[in-house]
Formats: C-alpha cells, sequence, structure tokens
C-alpha cells in the first residue's frame, strides 16, 4: 500500500459532512476515522476505572478489570512494576486501540501520580485531545488545574466528565461555575444529570432533549444497558428529578453555554457530561462524543514551523520510551506516534536525529502486557518499536521528505540528588543504567567538571522518578545506587558567561544537562532572587513549563 493510493468514499461523511463520491487517499481516509486521545485527571477520580469501561463498551474486554485492576478486580496490565504493585500506583502507560462506530480509538494511557506529570505531558504531545475527569464531589483539585493549564497551554482539546455522579457530591450548576471561575473555559454541557450527586439515575441529552436512563448492572462489570426516553415519559417516571433536570439545563442554554466546535478546539470552551466510571454510566456517551466532536489527526508544525500534512510520506516523533514493561520481555520500547503518511512493518525510516537508517522489523500493537504484531498503522496511532536502543524521547523518524518535529519541552526539576555506584567495580553498568535512564526521561541527568562522571546529579520533577531510578538501576542493569539528595528546589537555564560568573556562589551550581543545555540550579526562591540582584544581567531563563 502507498500513501497514493486512493479508496472511494461513499455516503455521508461524519468528518467532513461531504456528500457524493470522492475519491481520497487512503492515509486521509484512514485518519478521519481515527481518533486519539487521553485521560487525564487528579490522582482518584477515576481514570483507571475509565479506561476500564471505556475498553468494555468497546468490546475490548468481556468484563471490566483486566486493564488495570486495582484492588483484585482483576489482572493488571500497566501495574507491571514492583513499585507500582506496592504502592497500588500506575506508572508506566499503555496505549489501548479499540473500534466504535467505524471510528478507531487511540487511548493512551497517562500515569496516576502527581509525581510522573512529565510523563503525562510527554504523553498530551501525542494525542489530538484529552478528557478531563473531575471528581463529582471534590470538583477541580491541585492536578486538575496543573493539567488544564498544560493543554491550554498547548491548545488540546479537553472533553470533561463529571465522575463518581452515583456519590453525593456538588451541586451540577455549581461545578460549572467552578470550571468557567477558575480555569477561564466556558463549560458547555453536553447532558445534563438527572437526580442530584449520589442519586444518579441518568442524563437528559441537551442535543436531543431526550432521557438517557441508566440501569446498574452487578459491580459495573458489565456493560451498564440505556434506555432513550421521550421528555414525557421521562417526566412520568422520574417526576421531581427530571423536571429539576429540565429547569437547570434551561438555565444552562439561557447563558448561552451551548456546545462551541470552534472554542473547543481552541480549547476555550469544554464540552462538559456526567457519569459515573465504576458503574459505567455515560460512557458509551463520551464513545460517541469522542467520535462526532473530538478532532481527526491533522497537519503537525514541524519544527520550524511548517506544516507536515497527513498525507505527507510516514513521519512519527517518539513520545514515551518504557523498559522493563514485562519480564518475560525485558527490553526497551520506543512508543511513537504516527504523523504523517502509512506505516508499514519492516519499512526502513530515517532517524532525524543521527540521519542513520532505521529498521522496524519489530513494531508490535502494545495494549498493556498483552503484544501483538503491528502491520500498518495511519496517522494518530500508536507504535510500540522493539530494542529501539537508539531512539530517545522527542526524537523524530521518516522516510522520503525529511523532518523534524519540535522537541519536547522537559519540565523544570524541583529535586535533585547525587548518584554513586554502590560498587565501583561496576562503573560501566552505571554509566549504561544512567545514560539509559536519561534517554527515556525516567529523571534528566546534569553534570559538571567539578561532580565528575562517577557523581552524575539526577533531576527530577517529582521525587518518586528517584525511587523509580533506583529500583531500574539495581533491578535492571546490575548497578545499586546511592542517592545523596541535594538542597536545590529550583533551575534556571543559563549560558557560558553565566557559568563563569556564577561559579563560587553559595547555594548556586551550573550543571550541564545531557541535550547540552545550562542549569543553574538554586536552593530556593530567595537564593534565586538574590542572585538575579546582585548579577542582574547574566541570563537566568525560566525552563518552558513548570507544573
Ligand atoms: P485513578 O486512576 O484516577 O487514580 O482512579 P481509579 O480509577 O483508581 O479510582 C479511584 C477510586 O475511585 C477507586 O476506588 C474507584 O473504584 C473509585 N471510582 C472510580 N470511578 C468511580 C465512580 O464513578 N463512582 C464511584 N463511586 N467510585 C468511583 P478505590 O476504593 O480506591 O478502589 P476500588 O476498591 O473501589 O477499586
Amino acid at each position: 500500500m502507498s500513501t497514493t493510493s486512493t479508496v472511494p468514499v461513499t455516503g455521508r461523511s461524519r468528518v467532513s459532512g461531504a456528500t457524493g463520491r470522492t475519491a481520497v487517499p487512503v492515509v486521509v481516509a484512514q485518519a478521519r476515522r481515527r481518533r486519539s486521545f487521553a485521560v487525564i485527571s487528579h490522582p482518584d477520580a477515576g481514570k483507571s476505572t475509565l479506561t476500564e469501561a471505556l475498553a468494555l463498551h468497546a468490546h475490548v474486554l468481556s468484563r471490566a478489570g483486566a486493564v488495570n485492576g486495582k484492588d483484585g478486580r482483576g489482572g493488571t496490565v500497566s501495574d507491571w512494576m514492583d513499585i507500582e504493585r506496592e504502592r497500588g500506583i500506575s506508572i508506566t502507560s499503555a496505549a489501548l486501540q479499540f473500534t466504535y462506530r467505524d471510528t478507531v480509538i487511540n487511548l493512551v494511557d497517562t500515569p496516576g501520580h502527581a509525581d510522573f506529570s512529565e510523563d503525562t505531558y510527554r504523553v498530551l504531545s501525542a494525542v489530538d485531545a484529552a478528557v478531563m475527569l473531575v471528581d463529582a464531589a471534590k470538583g477541580l483539585e491541585v492536578q486538575t488545574m496543573k493539567l488544564f493549564e498544560v493543554c491550554k497551554h498547548r491548545n488540546i482539546p479537553i472533553i470533561t466528565v463529571i465522575n463518581k455522579w452515583d456519590r453525593p457530591g456538588r451541586e451540577a450548576l455549581d461545578l460549572m461555575d467552578e470550571i468557567s471561575e477558575r480555569t477561564g473555559l466556558q463549560p458547555a454541557p453536553l447532558n445534563w444529570p438527572v437526580g442530584i450527586a449520589g442519586d444518579f439515575r441518568g442524563v437528559l441529552d441537551m442535543l436531543t432533549g431526550e432521557y438517557l436512563k441508566f440501569t446498574r448492572t452487578d459491580g459495573g462489570a458489565t456493560v451498564a444497558p440505556e434506555a432513550h426516553l421521550s421528555a414525557e415519559a421521562a417526566e412520568a417516571l422520574e417526576g421531581e428529578a427530571w423536571l429539576r433536570a429540565v429547569e437547570e439545563s434551561d438555565l444552562i442554554v439561557a447563558t448561552g453555554a451551548g456546545h462551541d466546535p470552534e472554542g473547543f478546539l481552541a480549547a476555550t470552551s469544554t464540552p462538559v457530561m456526567f457519569g459515573s466510571a465504576v458503574l459505567n454510566f455515560g460512557v458509551r456517551f463520551l464513545l460517541d462524543t469522542l467520535v462526532d466532536l473530538a478532532p481527526a489527526p491533522g497537519a503537525r508544525p514541524d519544527a520550524d514551523g511548517q506544516l507536515r500534512g497527513i498525507d505527507s510520506p510516514f513521519s512519527a516523533f517518539v513520545f514515551k520510551i518504557q523498559a522493563g514493561m514485562n519480564v518475560a520481555h525485558r527490553d526497551r520500547l520506543a512508543f511513537i506516534r504516527v504523523c504523517s503518511g502509512i506505516f508499514e512493518r519492516g519499512m526502513v525510516v530515517t532517524h532525524a536525529g543521527t540521519n542513520r537508517p532505521f529498521a522496524t522489523k519489530y513494531a508490535q500493537h502494545v495494549m498493556g502486557r498483552e503484544r501483538t504484531s503491528l502491520d500498518i498503522a495511519f496517522p494518530g496511532d500508536v507504535v510500540g518499536l522493539v530494542n529501539a536502543n537508539a531512539l530517545r524521547v522527542g526524537d523524530t523518524l521518516y522516510v522520503d521528505e525529511p523532518v523534524t518535529f519540535p522537541p519536547i519541552p522537559s519540565f523544570s526539576p524541583e529535586h535533585f540528588a547525587v548518584a554513586r555506584a554502590k560498587d565501583s567495580s561496576r562503573y560501566k553498568q552505571f554509566r549504561r543504567g544512567i545514560e539509559q535512564l536519561d534517554h527515556e526521561g525516567v529523571v534528566q541527568v546534569l553534570r559538571s567538571d567539578l561532580r565528575g562522571d562517577q557523581a552524575p546529579v539526577l533531576a527530577a520533577v517529582g521525587p518518586m522518578q528517584f525511587e523509580v531510578a533506583e529500583h531500574r538501576m539495581a533491578g535492571e542493569f546490575n548497578s545499586p545506587i546511592s542517592l545523596d539528595r541535594l538542597e536545590y528546589s529550583l533551575a534556571r537555564r543559563t549560558d557560558d558567561e553565566g557559568r563563569e560568573r556564577l561559579s563560587g556562589q553559595r547555594a548556586v551550581e551550573v550543571l550541564t544537562r545531557s541535550d547540552g543545555v545550562l542549569l543553574a540550579v538554586f536552593s530556593d526562591r530567595w537564593r534565586l532572587q538574590s542572585v538575579q540582584r546582585d548579577l542582574p544581567d547574566i541570563m537566568l531563563a525560566p525552563l518552558v513549563v513548570s507544573l
């Protein structure tokens, strides 16, 4: 198959609204039927539960519990590392792909803990939309706010799901006010709950005015049946609860908070829906919303700002590297997001960083622990490349027409520790391990002549990243390390002159990151301010986004 072959598209195209018979390239037709998104939330809002429920609806799983079955709900897919098991958190990500209404849904999982928000950020660079879960009782929490900010910064359209409506929680109107006041996004409800939080009966579909009545199933482990009722039937059945939903949704319509497709795509408005992931209520509605409203993959700007259209020759970038995902496969997997063209397993692509050819014989589709060979992929899809030792996070791969996508910005680290091999005779293993953790983005690795290569400084956004590094160094690279925490909490970008002039200053140090960037690290904000006062003309630039 080549990118120039065409397929006839008949009938009404859902995406373009075009009618008639048009021939479009295969790659364009395939991209149009793809939706790639991530579920994001403050921890415990129900991300893993919703992931299971989505897959369940798509009939990937016959019963919930196979994706990330916490607390014995079933086998696990993303809880493969010991730390994850011990802590009951998910650090590593799984990519699920399933077909729903003839649309290929790519759901890229994100880690649940705030310490790994840098990883979440990388995943967000690979998706076209995000589903933000909000706990109905807690409203917007710390991590919810940070994630809203990141999405806004990157123009990622967000669909907001008010989750756990089956439990007592806040008033629906109150939650809408909070979203609009605290995020600056206009909430545009697509459905409205019938029954207050804790008495979830169904939703009023704001588009059709119909009542979607949900039925509980045993433990939420199977798809929850839904009945579509007219407004009259709903009133007869639910009485006061229905009338209240009608009244409140009328109020919403009167304030002009209807769905705003342009605002959604520009990340200024967010469609909102109510649901209960644990009961599978509203999950089908969410899937329909993704298919109907979320954007299909489109042209992407390269590092020079030029758009690479989806019908250009194959291109992709690495957004995640994961090692040790499965004890049976102690290998290194690079996850790429296809941006243009068609990926075919076995094709030889060019690695933009080195201009070297890269063979893709072992391309895989990775769904948690399950791995299957992947033969073909289109824009929006995620491909796992096995033993991709030469690849780093952010690298571009292409064929024919060279392209380099912009690097994925790294976060400003807030935790620093010196790493040393516990057994100095294992220095080779130590060096290899540290280098690999750096390539994967598990931690940032900083060096200075003063400290030497034997004692690199590991920098992290969240301290749990250090635990992962320690664990992996001992278990995977056979080089246990000791970590001595440093009293720094802040980093700024500087240059050669800055390095020179900062040398000898108290509670300040300049280190070189592996990408060559010079980082000046400070004990705290006050120290930074006093340095800025004393040396006003040296470069001390904030690092991109800081969560
Ligand atoms: P996370 O990935 O965002 O961290 O959240 P996760 O899915 O693990 O859910 C956190 C807790 O919230 C779990 O309870 C889960 O069952 C519960 N939960 C998720 N969605 C809903 C919902 O719609 N309604 C209600 N009532 N609860 C929900 P847990 O006690 O930690 O674990 P479990 O023993 O219930 O599995």
